[in-house]
């Protein structure tokens, strides 16, 4: 009989660290692509005896290859977070994590009802704040790191007085001026969505909105256009009361509520705070793609969409581990908030379905043409391909392997000063972006720009659960064709969210 969870072996704990000078390497890494890719991700399961219960509550571990003079090396180590460390102090697991509680002694049962232990598991995504590179989960809370070595540093907290118990591990970054939008929740009776920009270098997080509301969505990231936060406020939503007192691990406090739709919440990013409320059909999702403003003057948001939120239960590391031809897939939808200040228009915008999608950075909150991400090929084998989708027509290209299991692609953009890319060689479309433009000239500007657009690579942690062993597969992110695979000897978890930075 088939496997049904032929990937089971990215799902087990990984306690080795270990620093690989040079991997082996199949194929022929471009001679521009030198920097480092920072991935994050679980990679322990366990505290003590005990099984943490989610996917997204595994011990967090940062792994770095780096790419240089044709050689790729490859790092790894646990982010040393209070959650860590006390778990290994304790022999037993001791945050309140995403969907997995501490089991207290009765004293410590009853000192947790007043002050919960806080989890700082970052073990989502990284970034680069004004302090270095922090890893983000979605407490507030990021935990700096070196990138060489990527020892823990600590805990880094902003110079400002904004207060939230929940945030994003997905900030934006505006691609013009390097500032970083992000939100906070911030529970009470009546609890708030406060909206934030980072500027460049700043420590000062300032507040760009704040919106009260009485039942606080699940919302794993938002969307941003060139003028506008928005977010999805999906009907999955929790009492703030129930939050503090029901004992029960922080996403099992939410309830599903499709008569309530989804609420998306639209505030200027310049000031002028709260714009509208739009309500379109119940739906879910962890990942926004993309959002504009098209030529009618209506917001657009793509995302990578679920009919309802039990796309959660299935990540349950007991039911991942089973495996479910029945997992759900996503759907690639387009939301359009009309200039009318009411309508919701959906439509699918490909048949391809995609989940933890990246774009072209520079396409950030503007028009753009391709979304890269996973995809699920044979139901219930998780992300079982890579994929590319032109936004514009639908049509997609895949890379697929049978027995892999890739991670999220990030794209890396060809250097315009790269001396051994020639303008042949950019015959996809080839001109150098547009430079920043007025509002309305900035649909033309990506028409002019779109075929630099997928002018790169893509890197891709794979999972080859026949041989038990992980590569970094690079592709030709406008064919999907492999270009190189760097293999690492074991297998490595799989893992959510991570960055390249160049040189
Ligand atoms: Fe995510």
């Amino acid at each position: 009989m088939t496997d049904p969870a032929p990937y089971r072996n990215g799902l087990v704990t990984l306690d080795r660290e270990v620093v690989l000078d040079s991997l082996t390497v199949q194929g022929r890494l471009p001679s521009w692509l030198e920097g480092t890719l920072i991935r994050n991700g679980p990679a322990r399961f366990e505290g003590g005896e005990r099984g943490y219960n989610h996917w997204f509550d595994g011990l967090a571990m940062l792994h770095a290859f780096t790419l240089a003079g044709g050689k790729v090396g490859y790092r790894n180590r646990f982010l040393r977070s209070n959650s860590f460390t006390e778990a290994e102090a304790n022999g037993r697991i001791s945050r309140s994590e995403f969907a997995t509680d501490p089991c207290f002694p009765l004293f410590g049962r009853i000192m947790a009802t007043f002050q919960p232990p806080v989890t700082d598991n970052a073990n989502i995504n990284v970034v680069k704040l004004a302090e270095g590179f922090a890893a983000l989960t979605e407490t507030p809370l990021p935990i700096l790191f070196d990138p060489e070595t990527l020892e823990t540093l600590g805990v880094t907290d902003f110079q400002d007085d904004l207060k939230g118990a929940i945030t994003t591990a997905h900030p934006h970054r505006d691609p013009e001026t390097g500032a970083l939008y992000s939100y906070l929740t911030e529970f009470s009776l009546t609890s708030t969505y406060h909206l934030y920009r980072l500027a460049a270098g700043s420590r000062t997080r300032e507040r760009v909105a704040s919106m009260q509301v009485e039942r606080p969505a699940y919302m794993h990231s938002f969307a941003m256009t060139e003028q506008h936060l928005v977010l999805a406020e999906f009907p999955l939503v929790v009492n703030p009361v129930r939050l503090l007192t029901s004992g029960d691990p922080f996403i099992r406090n939410y309830r599903w509520d499709p008569e309530r739709g989804t609420r998306f919440q639209l505030f200027d990013r310049k000031g002028q705070g709260h714009l509208g409320t739009w309500v379109g059909p119940p739906l879910f999702a962890f990942h926004h793609i993309n959002a504009f403003v098209d030529r009618e003057g209506a917001v657009v948001l793509d995302l990578a969409g679920y009919e309802d939120a039990r796309i959660i239960d299935f990540l349950y590391l007991e039911s991942l581990r089973r495996g479910d031809p029945d997992f759900p897939r996503p759907t690639t939808w387009r939301i359009r908030l009309h200039p009318d200040g009411e309508t919701v228009e959906r439509q699918v915008l490909s048949e391809q379905n995609v989940e933890l999608p990246r774009v072209n950075e520079s396409k950030v909150g503007r028009p753009y043409r391709y979304v890269w991400g996973t995809a699920n090929r044979v139901p219930g084998h998780f992300t079982d391909e890579l994929v590319k989708i032109d936004v514009t027509t639908g049509e997609a290209v895949s890379w697929y392997e049978e027995g892999c299991f890739p991670g999220e692609p990030v794209f890396v953009p060809t250097p315009e000063d790269d001396p051994s890319v020639g303008a042949g060689s950019r015959s996809r479309g080839g001109s150098v972006e547009g430079s920043p433009s007025a509002e309305g000239e900035s649909w033309s500007s990506s028409a002019r720009g779109e075929g630099a657009e997928d002018d790169g690579v893509l890197l891709s942690v794979v999972l080859d659960a026949r041989a038990s062993t992980s590569f970094l597969l690079v592709l030709n992110a406008a064919t999907l064709e492999e270009e190189a695979r760097a293999t690492v000897p074991h297998a490595l978890p799989l893992g959510f969210h991570g960055q390249f930075y160049g040189g």
